[in-house]
């Protein structure tokens, strides 16, 4: 592939009306993870330089959030339409030279893969635009792809504005929001973009047909991956989206050779690892943030999250649930525990009902040695030590006044 430099913009601008949330609608989170992180992640493929991000409601909460990002930022004071929103972004794109991939916050999942089709195809075609488009079942509101002689794109057509033609309607191909660019052509044509349509916005969606009129290349590439497609609205297209996400994560964990019973009710987060041989029984939720060694086994119905990391071979039985755990290989939770800031030895086992509710306040951990066996029911009130090989009668609240002691107390 010829290496042209790449640039994104990423339009996130937009108040998600139909969320009713509080929160701007890019910063709500599907599987552990805001959806413009999703996107950027997708992006993250294409190394593009820059990475321009336009933000516009709960502008200061967006920044907070990608304050780790490599990325730009270009503030849209009024949301007069997707060209517009990327008008905004020209000034981060000042001196650039070569293709800028345009994209939404809010399609989480579209992956790296469709990204770098396109961009490969636009290249290799020589194009000056290129619209990435996706054939639906139900094309709902979508723009649609219109098609002219010898199959080449036309133009896009708002579905807002196909009120009078049905013949529009029925087009099944829809534009995914995602277009590549060649930037020198792009202040040009969005001046001379117009509001004179049904929403009264400056569609970014005009500029194919603009660019055609001027005898430049500009066509589509279709893509079979129909996610790319799938911009969130609403709470349901939230869940929905979600649940694809969920059956990618759990899917990819299941070709890396991990085994899980029952893929419908176990829910993985984006970007959680877990290592082959590792058995995942029903109803199991791992949460962000937890790392699970090979040759485990989880559940059924247990929560494991926040940065909790599972040793190889270590067992998290029937509900349990695990925020910043630490189990080094081969320990063992029996089942129906709650666990917070819980260092487990290796092979140390904790009996069925424990509690390590974490630290009162301050901080501070519970800490099991090797090898120690803690009776059901125990209560591991941190900061507390076991030690290694302890054994500790059910019921035990090792380190409390008048305890029988099997492990000492540490007021670290
Ligand atoms: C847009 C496309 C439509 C496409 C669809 C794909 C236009 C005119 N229409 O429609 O062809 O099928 O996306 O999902 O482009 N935004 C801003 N500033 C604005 C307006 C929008 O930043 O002034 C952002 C939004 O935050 C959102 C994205 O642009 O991330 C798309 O905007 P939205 O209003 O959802 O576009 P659609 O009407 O769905
Ligand atoms: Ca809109």
């Amino acid at each position: 592939m010829n290496q042209r430099p790449l640039a994104a913009v990423v339009l996130a601008a937009g108040k998600g009306k139909r969320m009713r949330s509080p929160l701007p609608k890019v910063l709500l989170e599907a599987c552990g993870r805001p959806l413009v992180i999703h996107v950027l992640e997708a992006l993250g493929a294409l190394r593009a330089r820059p990475t321009v991000l336009v933000h516009g409601h709960g502008g200061a909460l967006v920044k907070e959030a990608l304050k780790e990002r490599e990325v730009v930022f270009a503030h849209q004071e009024e949301q007069l339409g997707t060209g517009h929103a990327v008008q905004c972004a020209l000034p981060a794109l000042q001196g650039f030279v070569g293709d800028v991939v345009v994209l939404c916050g809010d399609t989480p999942l579209l992956t790296g893969e469709v990204l770098s089709a396109l961009v490969a195809d636009h290249r290799e075609k020589r194009r000056a635009l290129t619209v990435l488009s996706a054939e639906l079942e139900d094309p709902g509101s979508l723009g649609r792809i219109v098609r002219g002689a010898g199959d080449a794109l036309e133009r896009i057509v708002e579905f807002k504005d196909a009120a009078r033609e049905p013949a529009i309607r029925a087009i099944r191909e829809i534009n995914t929001g995602v277009m590549v660019i060649d930037a020198a052509l792009l202040p040009g044509a969005l001046a001379r973009l117009s509001a004179d349509n049904a929403q009264r916005e400056y569609y970014l969606t005009d500029v194919p047909g603009l660019l055609l009129a001027d005898g430049r290349r500009a066509d589509v590439f279709r893509t079979a991956d129909a996610g790319a497609a799938l911009g969130v609205n609403t709470p349901r297209e939230l869940a929905h989206a979600a649940r694809l996400l969920r059956r990618r994560t759990v899917g990819g964990l299941m070709d890396a050779g991990v085994v899980v019973e029952d893929p419908e009710t176990t829910l993985v987060d984006s970007g959680v690892e877990v290592g082959e041989g590792t058995i995942l029984y029903p109803f199991t939720y791992l949460a962000k943030g937890a790392r699970i060694g090979r040759s485990c086994r989880i559940g059924p119905f247990a929560s494991v999250g926040e940065g909790t990391v599972l040793g190889a071979g270590a067992v998290v039985g029937p509900f349990v649930d695990a925020r910043r755990c630490l189990l080094d290989p081969g320990a063992a939770v029996v089942g129906h525990a709650l666990l917070r800031d819980l260092a487990l030895g290796a092979g140390a086992s904790l009996g069925a009902g424990t509690m390590a509710p974490g630290p009162a306040s301050g901080g501070g951990r519970a800490v099991v040695g090797e090898g120690a066996r803690i009776g059901a029911g125990a209560i591991l009130e941190a900061p507390v030590t076991v030690g290694d090989r302890a054994v500790l009668p059910p019921g035990a609240v090792p380190g409390r006044e008048g305890e029988a002691l099997s492990g000492e107390r540490n007021h670290g």
